[in-house]
């Protein structure tokens, strides 16, 4: 459980809230580059940390990312004209450059000059794998770039999508680094059925309860979850959080394999409301345009509106839930694996009351997650800088296998686990 205090320090994101002010410490996904396909394109509202922006890409190809209403009087720029290396307002043709410069200004005589007095908030933005990231905190904090691995690797074997999660976003980040629940509300029920989720026979299924094994890192943690097998072996998932919001974890290919590499970014857009990244990369064979629907997921074109980001499934029609096959051949009865998770955590409110939980040993990455990032939030408010920020998280695996009893597997991460120093076994 978490005391209200504590509860309320670590959602709630805002301008001038703790976590809000920990988190503008980081680079954080603000839009798809897709988004953005080409110079002096249509500009794209932008909800962040509770801030209504808007971003656009100018006739240089550079990327803007303005406080949506002009500091004139307040109309939104979303219906601004995106022309001449600027975005100008269409109420009265004030204009603005990617730095937020106020550089024209149709409705007061030239030599006044007053334009030269007006700027509007602008943050600094950089694209990396697909996404455009942006930074809206104290200039002269400014982290590393955000070069995760997933965002160093070609197009051809990299995915990235977003969907609107309708709860806060500590809620998606909790389900994304509690294992436990992964092959119980994920499961399939009958060997020979259709709908994505781990079948009766995967080890992850028919593994025992998971001891769990986390060792805190200057980025986050990494953990385990150990599910024994009979017999010698043991099943070994290994996942990394990487503060603020980044999940990494095994991903399968289509054939089950254990070579993909995948993750979610949970991102406030407010304190109510989350845009899920979603992200793969193969280490081996290029992605399929099959692999880019998602379907298993439910995070794909045919799940996601592609202009609104909302689920189709979604809350107003119970996620499509089905009670014929909840009984005979899914454990929940809803299509698609990320649709179960958006079901279950927003079924707990927009922000859980965690004063009312009952937490067990299977909650221990939870319990550690939420006691990093109060700490974090403790670290900004002493001047000092939270962990996630320094760029040993580039080049982090997960790991999934099964291997004998006795196997390390922290071994499994290696290589490059060693690079980032491990500060606490919990
Ligand atoms: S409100 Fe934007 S120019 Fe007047
Ligand atoms: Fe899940």
């Amino acid at each position: 459980m978490l005391a209200h205090d504590d509860n309320e320090r670590a959602t709630r994101v805002g301008p001038g809230t703790p976590m809000g002010t920990t988190m503008r410490r980081y680079w954080m996904p603000a839009l798809l580059a897709w988004e953005l396909p080409e110079p002096d394109c249509p500009p794209v509202r932008v909800k962040l940390l509770g801030e209504e922006l808007v971003a656009f890409r100018d006739s240089r190809g550079k990327i803007g990312l303005l406080e949506e209403h002009c500091p004139h009087r307040r109309v939104s720029l979303f219906f601004g004209r995106n022309e001449d290396c600027g975005l100008r307002c269409v109420y009265h043709g004030w204009k603005f450059d990617v730095d937020g410069r106020c550089v024209d200004m149709m409705n007061e005589p030239e030599e006044l000059s007053f334009a030269d007095k007006i700027r509007t908030t602008a943050y600094p933005t950089v694209e990396a794998g697909g996404v455009v990231w942006a930074y809206l905190g104290p200039e002269d904090r400014r982290p590393p770039l955000p070069k995760f691995a997933w965002t160093q690797a070609p197009p051809t074997h990299r995915h990235v999508s977003k969907v609107i999660q309708e709860c806060n976003w500590l809620q998606g980040l909790e389900g994304g680094i509690d294992t436990s629940h992964v092959p119980i509300l994920h499961r399939v029920l009958s060997a020979d059925s259709a709908r994505p989720g781990f079948k009766p026979g995967d080890p992850f299924v028919r593994g025992k309860a998971p001891i769990l094994e986390l060792d805190v890192t200057d980025y986050g943690y990494r953990y385990a979850g150990l599910r024994p097998l009979d017999g010698e072996s043991v099943h070994v998932r290994a996942y990394h959080l990487i503060l603020p919001f980044h999940q990494i974890r095994p991903g399968r290919t289509g054939a089950g394999d254990y070579t993909g590499v995948a993750g979610h970014i949970w991102v406030p857009m407010d304190d109510e409301t989350t845009m899920v990244y979603n992200w793969e990369y193969s280490t081996t064979e290029p992605l399929t345009e099959e692999d880019r629907l998602e379907r298993r997921l439910g995070n794909g074109p045919f799940d996601v509106d592609q202009t609104t980001f909302r689920s189709r499934r979604n809350r107003e029609n119970n996620y499509l839930l089905d009670r014929r096959v909840q009984r005979t051949e899914s454990f929940t009865g809803i299509d698609g694996v990320n649709v179960q998770d958006r079901a279950v955590q927003e079924s707990m409110g927009s922000i859980v009351d965690r004063s009312r939980e009952h937490l067990g040993p299977a909650d221990r990455a939870v319990i550690q997650a939420r006691r990093l990032l109060l700490q974090a939030i403790k670290t900004v408010e002493a001047g000092g800088t939270p962990p996630g920020v320094e760029p040993t998280y580039y080049t982090l695996r997960p790991a999934e296998a099964v291997v004998p009893r006795d196997t390390d597997w922290r071994t499994l991460l290696a290589p490059e686990a060693p690079r980032s120093e491990v500060l606490q076994q919990v």
